[in-house]
């Protein structure tokens, strides 16, 4: 399976911002090759950005959009439809933290998200994650993770996968993204690799076969090699690190050589 680097620029960059770090992503994917990168800017930045990028094809650059809203269209002010994003955009991020918290989005309207990025040719990334740090032991040794530390997760998952058809189901990629480690979240530390690989696994004995899922928090360029060494991690979700041109490279060169 290809690696997928993902660049969550959630709301930053100016539009000259926004334009330089693209390009200069764009510079150095040229010589990536093996894995897939999705720059996920603000939606005013996507015209422009697809422009950028389209304008010299590289095979393994691609847009995603951050956010869609669960209806195609209507009377509904200052949202945006997948519709909208068709041939836009490859690749959408569904479900958020930040979205369920700050926009309290439920679990139903996510399953009607991902609906919708399907069926108009969108990939959905949906993320899925727990608030609560698991202790250090645990972080060092998951194989003593219990059901409990796990609940908020795979309850989000199954609630995703309950809404789902057999063949929505497959065309998933899951970013298993811990609240507690997020970077903009009081001391957030990174999870450890062996701990994101164990909630990996758990997530794909519901999911089916060929799923990807990446890992998602406080990724950087010194530790993302234990993730994505991880047999059943494919990527990773990058917030703070993809706003730096040379980190966010680093990290894809690191996933170079991770695919299996
Ligand atoms: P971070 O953000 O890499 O800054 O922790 C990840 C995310 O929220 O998607």
């Amino acid at each position: 399976m290809r690696p997928l680097i993902v660049a969550n620029w959630k709301m930053h960059t100016t539009l000259a911002e926004a334009m330089i770090l693209a390009n200069g992503v764009k510079e150095g994917a040229a010589e990536l090759n093996g894995i897939d990168i999705v720059l996920c800017p603000p939606f005013p930045w996507l015209v422009p950005l697809a422009e950028l990028i389209h304008s010299q094809r590289i095979s393994s650059l691609h847009l995603g959009a951050q956010n869609i809203f669960w209806s195609v269209a209507g009377a509904y002010t200052g949202e945006v439809s997948a519709a909208m994003l068709k041939g836009l955009v490859t690749y959408v991020i569904i479900g958020h933290s930040e979205r369920r918290r700050v926009f309290q989005e439920t679990d139903a309207e996510i399953v009607k998200k991902v609906q919708l990025a399907l069926e108009y040719d969108l990939i959905p990334i949906v993320c899925i994650g727990e608030q609560r740090r698991p202790s250090r032991a645990v972080l060092d040794e998951p194989a003593e993770l219990t059901v409990s530390q796990l609940q908020q997760p795979l309850n989000e998952l199954k609630a995703l996968l309950r809404g789902l058809s057999a063949k929505e189901r497959g065309q998933l990629v899951i970013a298993y993204e811990p609240i507690w480690a997020i970077s903009t979240t009081p001391g957030a530390q990174a999870a450890t690799g062996l701990y994101a690989n164990e909630v990996a696994t758990r997530f794909r004995e519901l999911l089916p076969h060929g799923a990807s899922v990446l890992y998602g928090g406080s990724v950087d360029a010194n530790n993302a090699s234990e993730f994505l060494h991880q047999p059943n991690l494919h990527g990773a979700l990058v917030g703070g690190s993809s706003l730096k041109i040379q980190t966010f490279l680093a990290i894809c060169r690191l996933a170079m050589g991770s695919s299996q």
